[in-house]
């Protein structure tokens, strides 16, 4: 990971793609704030390839009720459904080139996840680790069914907007080979309907959380937001943990896994500094303090455009909102042709349509016979 490869693209306008470019679909589970390692795994990437696709973000609310569906965790959905977007604007995706849609407005797909079930075993998806640690994560002692379905889901969405490419984290990986398996299933059984869609892994490791625990995350407290105000950067780097070996500076340190020097790599824009402080680091020649105040400042360097455009979008009332419900809009419409053409394809409609055909011939003969004798009545009578 290097600062150049993660500083925030260009980001003057750009024309968009070409209609019928191919599609990008990617997103999270709407759980609050974006952090600097969601910055670094996934966002990123999202920023670097969003101009070149038509490009889809799904905002995974029925991800989340496979671990979290208490009445006041979906009561926050809104909330931290626009911040994610509010987060994402700021750090530079460009509203003109970003469909921002929310899953469960979207019913069709959860029809969709549940045709395309008969494609994938009971034992292929219990063998998918992911799951089984979001089931231990989320304190169940037995995995629900819902879980057990997340990457059914997951395939359902993808395949809906016939995403060709999905860039996704490490935990993602096996869900998108689930929806590529899928896809060629049901290609070869029933026609050529879906996109097989290209996983675009994420090219840098895990951030760290400012705790050195492996992962920086929310749950773990160990995070430092996109929107943290200067001060608050500041007093979270001050108390990061660095190499615990080191009692004064003037002992040699560790850089390797050390998060401190892991930031600084990923977003210190001056790359001399860093190398001039890992020396002096190793050689037992410069403080904790210094070093972290130069993290502080880089890091500072690194959030200022963002809080900047965050607080444009924010300023713009309603312009999250709005894109929402476009967005969602927009996709309901795709989803539904891609429903409409897989019931088709599975023969799904071939019965209703006969049983229709055979009703509407029978009310026609019977509205016959009755204006038949209707007549004969008039006739009788007559
Ligand atoms: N599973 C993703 C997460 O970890 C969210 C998600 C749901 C997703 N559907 C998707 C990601 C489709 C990419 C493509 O939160």
């Amino acid at each position: 990971m290097t600062a150049t490869a993660i500083a925030p693209s260009n980001l003057a306008p750009v024309p968009g793609p070409l209609p019928g470019a191919p599609r990008m679909l990617t997103g999270d589970r709407p759980t609050g704030r974006l952090h600097l390692g969601h910055y670094a795994g996934s966002l990123a990437n999202r920023i670097r390839l969003h101009r070149r696709y038509e490009s889809f973000f799904i905002i995974a609310d029925l991800h989340m009720l496979t671990t979290k569906n208490s009445p006041a965790e979906i009561a926050e959905t809104g909330k931290h459904a626009t911040d994610m977007v509010l987060d994402s604007l700021a750090a530079g995706l460009d509203p003109a080139h970003s469909v921002f849609y929310l899953q469960s407005a979207v019913p069709e797909v959860a029809e969709l996840s549940l045709l395309l079930s008969s494609l994938v075993t009971v034992p292929r998806l219990q063998r998918i680790p992911s799951l089984k640690e979001m089931g231990q994560h989320a304190g169940q002692r037995e995995m629900p069914l819902a879980l057990l379905g997340y990457p059914v889901l997951q395939a359902a969405d993808i395949l809906a907007v016939h995403a060709a490419v999905v860039p996704v984290g490490k935990d993602n990986a096996a869900h998108v080979e689930v929806a590529r398996e899928m896809a060629r299933r049901f290609n070869r059984r029933y026609g050529e309907v879906f996109t097989v869609p290209d996983l675009v892994p994420a090219d840098v490791p895990v951030l760290p959380g400012t705790d050195g625990r492996a992962k920086m995350s929310k749950s773990l407290g160990n995070a430092i937001y996109l929107s943290d105000p200067p001060e608050v950067v500041s007093a979270k780097v001050r108390r990061m943990y660095t190499d615990p070996a080191r009692t004064t500076a003037g002992v040699p340190g560790t850089v390797e896994g050390n998060p401190v020097f892991v930031y600084h790599d990923a977003f210190n824009d001056r790359p001399p500094e860093v190398a001039e402080l890992k020396e002096r680091y190793l050689a037992g020649k410069v403080g904790d303090a210094e070093v972290k105040e130069k993290l502080t400042a880089a890091l500072n360097r690194f959030l200022d455009p963002i809080r900047e455009r965050r607080a444009r979008f924010e300023a713009d009332q309603g312009l999250v909102e709005e894109l929402i419900v476009t967005g969602t809009a927009r996709t309901r419409r795709e989803v539904k042709r891609t429903l409409a053409d897989v019931r088709a394809a599975m023969g799904l409609t071939t019965a209703l349509a006969g049983f229709r055909r055979a009703a509407r011939s029978r009310s026609r003969s019977r509205s016959r016979s009755r204006s038949r004798s209707r007549t004969e009545d008039v006739r009788d009578r007559g």
